[in-house]
């Protein structure tokens, strides 16, 4: 199964109680727990500067656009073993579909 254009307002609203404590999406807020997400769509794992990776995430090698943040978010830990992003994955294609249009627009 792969990406389709999902409800971007319910992926504001998804992002906002699953992703928002530990992510930053505008550029110049910084990192969090995790790393901005700004520019996210076309980068490379593990490339945001000054932010500490785990070497199992920098070192995944993947460019993140729609369909490896689909798999991505379906099961971080299983996508990036070691990872220590405590998510446990958002289980329905739909839920993924409507993030990744969020993602998609507000990350530019
Ligand atoms: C409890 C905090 C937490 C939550 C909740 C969380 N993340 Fe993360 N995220 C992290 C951490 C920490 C990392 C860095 C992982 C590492 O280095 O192993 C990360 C890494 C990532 C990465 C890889 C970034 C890169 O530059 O390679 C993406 C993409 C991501 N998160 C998206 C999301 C999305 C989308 C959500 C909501 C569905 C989410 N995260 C929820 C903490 C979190």
């Amino acid at each position: 199964m792969s990406f389709a254009p999902g409800d971007e307002k319910k992926g504001a609203n998804l992002f906002k109680t699953r992703c928002a404590q530990c992510h930053n999406l505008e550029a110049g807020e910084g990192n969090k727990i995790g790393p901005n997400l700004h520019g996210l769509f076309g980068r490379k794992t593990g490339s945001v500067e000054g932010y500490s990776y785990t070497d199992a995430n920098k070192q995944k090698g993947i460019t993140w656009d729609e369909n490896t943040l689909f798999e991505y978010l379906e099961n971080p830990k299983k996508y990036i073993p070691g990872t220590k992003m405590a998510f446990g994955g958002l289980k329905k294609p739909k839920d993924r579909n409507d993030l990744i249009t969020f993602l998609q627009s507000s990350t530019k």
